[in-house]
């Protein structure tokens, strides 16, 4: 359904648990954080209702969140129950990596399209600080058990952080040559983590990213997806690097999601802090017309953009980004 600025919403982001077993910097709280009872959040019944309730409204594509999603239970049922109600064209993931290896190609028959994975360094020194209690070997173990199950196009999500090093440039280029992997470097975004390890900006990375591959990075516009990247392919690479500027350069006026959290709220704007309560009218047996309505609160109540750029410091957006899902 359309917007109140002619966007067309039909991409639903869901975050299925806020806990992770990683602990990166910029999207958890450095002081640690309490997770969300089990009670507060939405069960996998009440979620496929409300997938069903939002396709009748034109969302068609989902991608699962977290946290880290494959630390719920049952993610991979899940995932063959949305599928089973055949009103869902793509159904993705964003995940650390970690714990995919054995769950890949399971979540692959089960009817999961493609995944996302975070990898901002591939230092491991770099990459256990950063994470806090992650282990670089095991993302990357991941990362080609998405690649064996076929869940394509892989995409990797590298944030930009003071840990990129020539070494990763280098990495990621002899990567996108010689695969069909995506590699999108997304502008760090001051939301509830630490805010001090911000990186270099897009357009030196983009140079350097030409330097390293010897040949000049040409627009590309091949990638599948739903998002707000800008991709850029070498001549004759198999893969593409995208960029994600949610800061510099913000694409709020193609902006086609919802975003709904663990714990029940449709948050119209991932950079707003408004939210509207959905698991409440759920659980004290709202009809599917009046989950509709509130469906259609949030889509008006969509942002024409956010004031990232112009705020100063760290505003506050009500929660950390493990809390929302990216
Ligand atoms: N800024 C930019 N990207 C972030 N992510 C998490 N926190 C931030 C942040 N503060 C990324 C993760 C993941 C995606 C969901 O969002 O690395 O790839
Ligand atoms: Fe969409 Fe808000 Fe993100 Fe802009 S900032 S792209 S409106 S979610």
């Amino acid at each position: 359904m359309l917007d109140g600025f002619e966007r067309n919403i039909n991409y639903l982001r869901i975050s299925v648990t806020d806990r992770c077993n990683f602990r990166c910097v910029y999207c958890m709280p450095p002081q640690g954080k309490k997770w969300l009872e089990h009670a507060d959040i939405l069960t996998y019944e009440e979620l496929l209702r409300l997938i069903t309730v939002f396709s009748g409204e034109g969302v068609n594509k989902i991608r699962l969140t977290g946290g880290e999603p494959l630390v719920r239970k049952g993610l991979t049922e899940f995932i063959a129950a949305i599928k089973g109600l055949g009103r869902i064209r793509d159904i993705s993931l964003t995940t650390n990596g970690s714990l995919l290896p054995p769950l890949a190609a399971g979540l692959k028959a089960a009817g999961l399209d493609r995944v996302n994975i975070s990898l901002d360094t591939v230092n491991p020194a770099s990459f256990a600080r950063l994470t806090t209690c992650g282990r670089l070997e095991d993302t990357m173990k991941g990362i080609e058990s998405a690649m064996a199950a076929g869940l394509s196009p892989v995409k990797l999500n590298v944030v930009l952080t003071d840990a990129l090093s020539p070494r990763d440039l280098a990495y990621f280029v002899a990567l996108v040559y010689n695969h069909p992997i995506a590699v999108r470097f997304i502008e760090y975004m001051p939301i509830g983590g630490e805010g001090s390890n911000r990186g270099p900006d897009v357009e030196k990375v983009r140079r350097l990213l030409s330097e390293v591959g010897g040949a000049k990075l040409n627009p590309s516009g091949t990638v599948r997806g739903n998002g707000p990247a800008k991709y850029y392919q070498f001549p004759k690479a198999k893969g593409a690097f995208g960029f994600i500027t949610p800061i510099s350069d913000h694409f709020c006026s193609a902006c086609n999601r919802l975003r709904l959290t663990a714990d029940g709220k449709l948050r119209p704007c991932l950079l707003s802090k408004e939210e509207i309560d959905i698991k409440t009218p759920l659980r004290g047996g709202a009809s599917d017309r009046e989950l509709a309505r509130l469906f259609y609160a949030a889509v008006a109540a969509k942002p024409e953009g956010h004031t990232l750029c112009r705020a100063s410091g760290f505003p506050d957006f009500g929660r950390s980004m493990s809390q929302i899902g990216g």
